[in-house]
């Protein structure tokens, strides 16, 4: 961009630009409308001073001023040329996202552990699992289950040893498995030696009287996100109280967090999941955050750090600084980031990251976490076909679901669990099949769902915890704890079910969270040829030996045939194609079907309509 943006700039203008287009994307998407919008010369046309005045009373001209200092901050655009795909052992992997303190408790204290993990890795091997993404492990005093970090150098007592990890790393990479870990380095806990010593220069510290925070910023989980903790000092968190934020304008914090990086990548860990990475860049002085905007997204001063001024800098000087010289991996969790920042984050040619975790897919537009409603999975096909279409070969998409911090998508989609079996089976059909890395969260290859919690206390989480006593005063307390229930990330950290034993085979002791058995567990769907797991190693092994779902060309077709999901992936001599009813009802192909080459579906036989969430792949070539 050679012309900074102004109150003069065209809304199609400003569309071109990378920050622009993902947020009037957003918006769009969330008024229920399409690109066209833009398209139509009364709109592309308009100025933004004249959308400002339009506007005045709901939105005010704080939103377009902000916008605008975010789109002169991004000087970039990603180049979008039809390069050659590089190939990589990422692009090629299937990870295994792992829980620590729900996985497996070996010696019976309830809390899962690192010989645990250990005795499952034949479980994870024969699922045929390339990558393990190990969440935090390391000291904590566990405000945020270990998210808030005391020591990066030693591993937490809860779960072990250095031995122990040792021992873990060298036997997953005996079984031709890699390891990568997390890394939290937008804060570490308040009780990390630096903010208790002398280094609250890594710190956002500020002075202020009374009772007034330093700015209005508020927290993720939940009030201003600052905390008074001294006389009139004040340390910035967005997340817990706890979990103080790291200022990485700091050169010598950067420094420390680089050796730390370097120390395990020096032990020989593959590469590592980068916690919430977009938001290390602040901007300078923290001003005030825009209410309407902080309205808008539910948090208050985000346009400050979602996206921040030295966000590019900081990720190349890391990569330079670590990763590069170890060849590792990086994928970063990046709430809020749509597809044309992701591209500047992820392209080849940057050195930035590897990947990123978008979260766009996760609710359908107009919908958060916490409300109660049905996922309509046409939203997942039309997010698939935008990004598949647009994100170019210069990067590659993670593709997933589930994770720690959110509730089962099967749950979402058909909260009934009437079609359990065979959605969860057309879920990894589609995860699988189209183009990126697949990643699988613990239990979502035997189809876990979410749980029938009957009251707040049988929950652990931080966020759901605090959630609710903000809302109960207003709401009442048994609707707060309905909105809990949607959303809560507990339905994922639930213990995983090995078996019929007690507690589900996780653990001998007490479990810290209910272990909630399901009627499903690993060793009944091993026996049973036509379980969940068994699809999953199949479907697994197809990709795996297939360069097509691997690196094919990836066309959709019928795009604008509601329910139906249909698409080709090709590569020289070798092509699939894939098709999938979205919907709990009978569909009627649009095309004739040769059912000679099926080699893999949800259903047994073959029929003349797809059937309730009928998923099918062919071999065509
Ligand atoms: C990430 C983690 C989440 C944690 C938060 C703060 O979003 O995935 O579990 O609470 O960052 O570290
Ligand atoms: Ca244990």
């Amino acid at each position: 961009m050679t012309e900074p943006f102004t109150l003069n700039s065209k809304i199609k203008d400003l569309y071109k630009s990378p920050i622009g287009h993902d947020i009037v994307y957003k918006i769009l998407l969330q008024m229920g409308m399409g690109e066209w919008v833009i398209q139509n010369p009364i709109v592309g046309n308009l100025r933004l001073k004249t959308l400002s005045t339009f506007t005045k009373k709901s939105i005010g001209p704080g939103f377009f001023n902000t916008l605008i200092n975010l789109l002169n901050n991004e000087k970039d655009v990603p180049l979008n040329d039809d390069s050659e795909i590089v190939r990589k052992w990422w692009k090629e992997a299937v990870f295994y996202q792992i829980y620590p303190k729900s996985f497996m408790d070996l010696n019976g204290d309830g809390i899962g552990d690192l010989r645990g993990i250990i005795s499952k890795l034949d479980y994870i091997k024969d699922l045929g699992v390339d990558a393990i993404w190990l969440c935090p492990i390391y000291d904590s005093p566990f405000d945020d289950n270990g998210y808030d970090i005391r020591d990066y150098y030693k591993i937490s007592d809860v779960f072990g040893t250095m031995d122990d990890f040792d021992e873990l790393l060298s036997k997953v990479h005996r079984r031709g498995i890699k390891l990568i870990m997390d890394l939290v380095v937008n804060h570490t806990s308040d009780e990390h030696q630096w903010f208790k010593g002398d280094h609250k220069d890594f710190y956002f510290i500020k002075e202020s009287k009374g009772n007034n925070p330093p700015n209005n910023w508020t927290s993720y989980f939940g009030g201003s996100a600052w905390n008074k903790y001294d006389d009139d000092k004040w340390g910035l968190h967005l997340f817990s109280k706890k979990q103080m934020d790291l200022n990485w304008d700091n050169a010598e914090l950067r420094r420390e967090v680089y050796k730390m990086i370097n120390f395990w990548l020096g032990k020989g860990v593959d590469g590592f999941r980068l916690d919430v990475i977009n938001y290390i860049s602040k901007t300078k002085d923290l001003p005030d955050g825009d209410e309407f905007v902080g309205k808008l997204m539910g948090f208050c001063g985000i346009e400050h750090y979602f996206y921040g001024p030295k966000l590019h800098e900081y990720l190349k000087e890391m990569r330079k600084e670590t990763f590069d010289k170890y060849d590792a991996f990086s994928v970063g969790e990046t709430p809020g980031v749509g597809i044309e920042m992701s591209k500047l984050l992820t392209s080849d040619y940057r050195k930035e990251l590897d990947m990123v975790f978008s979260f766009d897919l996760l609710e359908t537009p107009g919908h958060g976490k916490f409300d109660d409603y049905i996922y309509d999975l046409n939203y997942l096909k039309h997010y698939m076909i935008e990004w598949m279409e647009n994100y170019g070969n210069h990067c590659f998409m993670s593709i997933f679901y589930d994770n720690h911090d959110n509730p089962r998508m099967l749950s979402k989609v058909d909260p009934s669990l009437e079609h359990r079996a065979v959605l969860a089976k057309l879920l990894a059909i589609i995860q699988f099949t189209l183009k990126g890395t697949p990643f699988l969260y613990q239990g979502q290859e035997l189809g876990a769902v979410n749980k029938p919690f009957k009251s707040m206390d049988e929950l652990r989480d931080i966020e759901s915890i605090n959630l609710y006593e903000s809302l109960k005063g207003s709401i009442g307390e048994k609707e707060a704890f309905k909105k809990i229930l949607s959303g809560t990330r507990d339905h994922s950290r639930v213990p995983m079910q090995w078996n019929n034993e007690k507690n589900g085979g996780f653990s001998k002791g007490t479990p810290w969270i209910n272990a909630y058995l399901d009627s499903f567990n690993a060793l009944d769907e091993e026996k049973d040829i036509d379980s969940i797991l068994n699809f999953y190693r199949e479907i697994i092994y197809l990709r795996k030996n297939s360069e097509a779902l691997k690196y094919g060309d990836i066309e959709f077709r019928y795009k604008k045939h509601k329910n139906l999901f249909v698409y080709t992936r090709k590569i020289n001599d070798e092509a699939y194609f894939i098709e999938c009813n979205l919907s709990r009802m009978n569909l009627k192909r649009p095309y004739k079907k040769d059912f000679k080459e099926r080699v893999l579906s949800n259903y047994k036989d073959d029929s003349e309509v797809l059937r309730p969430f009928e998923g099918n792949v062919y071999k065509v070539i």
